[in-house]
């Protein structure tokens, strides 16, 4: 497959492996409302954000929006946009592969971006996601009014590549209808169905090709025999003709006579509406509507904010209540007020400090009831919350040793995530962690059986093993165990069907 090369691309593909676990730790004071939904606003630069959220949430993200500088050489009051072209695809590439590994198997990520970068990242995500899982490239008006200023061109539209994680997995949902979709069902014949529109039951097929749709229909007001028109054909077969019939869904006109009758399409029928490809301001807001909403709900000014409409459409087709959403590239927090207000749970990262003087308060005010944006639409009251984290120190050192601060629940997440490669679901509070695939999992460490002498708690003993199983209940399969050490011999770890590894030594934070 053809890729695309720059400079440090050999560096740049290892990036993302290379970053070091970090801690997250919660800034209590700048948490908000009900703390135990799962809503996470994380301030640090999202490369190593994002490498702290795998161990806890590989797989589980159902939908990632990302909104990410587009390098139009500008410098925003609150970011610069403005890396050499090399770096910011130096500075994508991570990203993509780490947030590739956080989505769900039938989950979705959707990049925003504009002409100057946008055909080069979608080489990357065809490169990063695989050129099957490329579902639509939509294209959103995002001005209100055209820059007349401009050279030669008012750039009018944005950019927003879909992907699947797994083509064949994926789930989308179609959009509800709206009253505009629907102005076009009248009820002339005041039908007891409700209204109805209409299609014609001429075909467009010739006569001569397709015989079998040429024939005559009664129009049951006059008895009359009516041939489609010309050398054409109607639209259906016989059977489905006559059904159609039965059921009172032809319709011949004001006077009941048209000699070219039409089919009945009820509303109460009508499916939900296929998303289009190409998004107007009815649909997903324009950049000024943005701007307004900052100002309606009284939130700080930010440079290059998105409408909430447009969120709201890209959540509606992505998720469904309760599900995860995921935004490294927060801004002035659009996502994640969207989501709350949505019902889904939500991470948002954002390195600047509006972090703390937009995202936050936004998140506040949503949390207790804020009513603009996409408030009224979703019937809003507020509730939900979130917390508010900061990047913590690393996990391990540089030389692969688990740092002396790191507690048993920590550890825990992190060896599972390293022997499973799946999120840790338990609470870490037992040294028993789990099975996977017909194999048990458990620490010693960090006095978690409460005693770290060597018949106790971190030391592989019989008395310990015999721990570990009780706490493993009902499952008797091989087990790995890590621990400090281990005073069963070979003969009797093979016994027990045990396998068993050293911490730190063997600990090894996933790549
Ligand atoms: C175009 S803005 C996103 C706007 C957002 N969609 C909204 O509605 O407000 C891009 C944001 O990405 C942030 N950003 C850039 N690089 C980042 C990084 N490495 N980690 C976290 N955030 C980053 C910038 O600070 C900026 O706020």
């Amino acid at each position: 497959m053809p890729t695309l090369r720059w400079l440090t691309r050999d560096q740049d593909v290892q990036a993302a492996q290379k970053v070091p676990y970090k801690l997250l730790e919660e800034v209590p004071e700048l948490s908000y409302g009900d703390r135990t939904i799962g809503n996470m606003l994380i301030q640090g630069d999202n490369l190593e954000a994002l490498k702290a959220l795998l161990p806890y949430y590989a797989g589980q993200v159902k939908c990632i929006y990302i909104d990410p500088p587009y390098n139009t050489r500008s410098a925003f009051e609150h970011y610069d946009d403005n890396l050499e072209h090399s770096n910011w695809l130096a500075m994508m590439w991570p990203r993509l592969e780490l947030l590739r590994d956080l989505l769900s198997e039938d989950g979705s990520i959707w990049v925003n971006i504009e002409d100057r970068e946008g055909h080069y990242l979608k080489v990357l995500l065809d490169e990063i996601f695989g050129r099957r899982n490329f579902l639509q490239g939509i294209v959103w008006n995002r001005k209100a009014s055209p820059a007349n200023d401009a050279k030669y061109f008012s750039n009018d539209h944005d950019y927003i590549h879909v992907f699947a994680k797994n083509m064949d997995a994926v789930s989308l949902n179609k959009l509800e209808r709206e009253e505009r979709h629907n102005k076009h069902y009248t009820n002339p014949d005041n039908d007891s169905r409700g209204p109805w529109n209409s299609i014609t039951f001429t075909g467009n097929k010739n006569r001569k090709e397709r015989p079998n749709l040429y024939y005559s229909v009664t129009n049951p007001n006059t008895r009359e025999e009516i041939f489609p028109p010309e050398n054409l054909t109607w639209r259906y077969g016989k059977d489905k003709a006559q059904e159609l019939l039965r059921g009172g869904y032809f319709y011949w006109g004001k006077t009941g006579t048209s000699k070219s009758p039409r089919i009945k399409q009820f509303l109460k029928d009508a499916k939900p509406v296929i998303p289009r490809s190409v998004w107007g301001h009815d649909e997903a807001g324009h950049t000024q509507m943005a701007m307004l909403e900052q100002r309606a709900f009284g939130g700080q000014p930010f440079g290059t904010p998105k409408p909430e409409r447009l969120i709201e459409r890209i959540l509606h087709i992505a998720t469904k209540p309760g599900e995860l959403v995921l935004d490294s590239f927060l801004g002035s927090g659009t996502t994640a007020a969207v989501a709350l207000k949505m019902g889904r749970r939500c991470i948002g990262i954002e390195m600047g400090d509006h972090a703390v003087t937009h995202c936050a308060p936004r998140l506040q005010k949503v949390t207790d009831g804020e009513q603009g944006g996409i408030s009224k639409a979703q019937d809003w009251q507020g509730g939900a919350g979130f917390r508010f984290y900061r990047l913590g120190p690393n996990v391990f050192d540089e030389t692969g040793q688990i740092q002396p601060e790191i507690l048993f629940p920590t550890l825990a997440v992190h060896i599972w995530f390293s022997e499973t490669g799946v999120p840790f679901s338990g609470d870490g509070a037992s040294p028993y962690l789990g099975a996977h695939d017909g194999a048990g999992l458990a620490l010693l460490y960090n006095g978690i059986l409460g005693d770290k002498s060597v018949s106790g708690g971190n030391v592989l003993t019989r008395k310990s093993l015999r721990t570990v199983r009780e706490a493993a209940g009902s499952f008797d399969g091989p087990l790995t165990i890590y621990g400090e050490r281990t005073v069963l011999s070979e003969t009797s770890l093979s016994e027990e069907r045990v396998t068993f590894k050293q911490t730190p030594y063997d600990v090894r934070a996933r790549k």
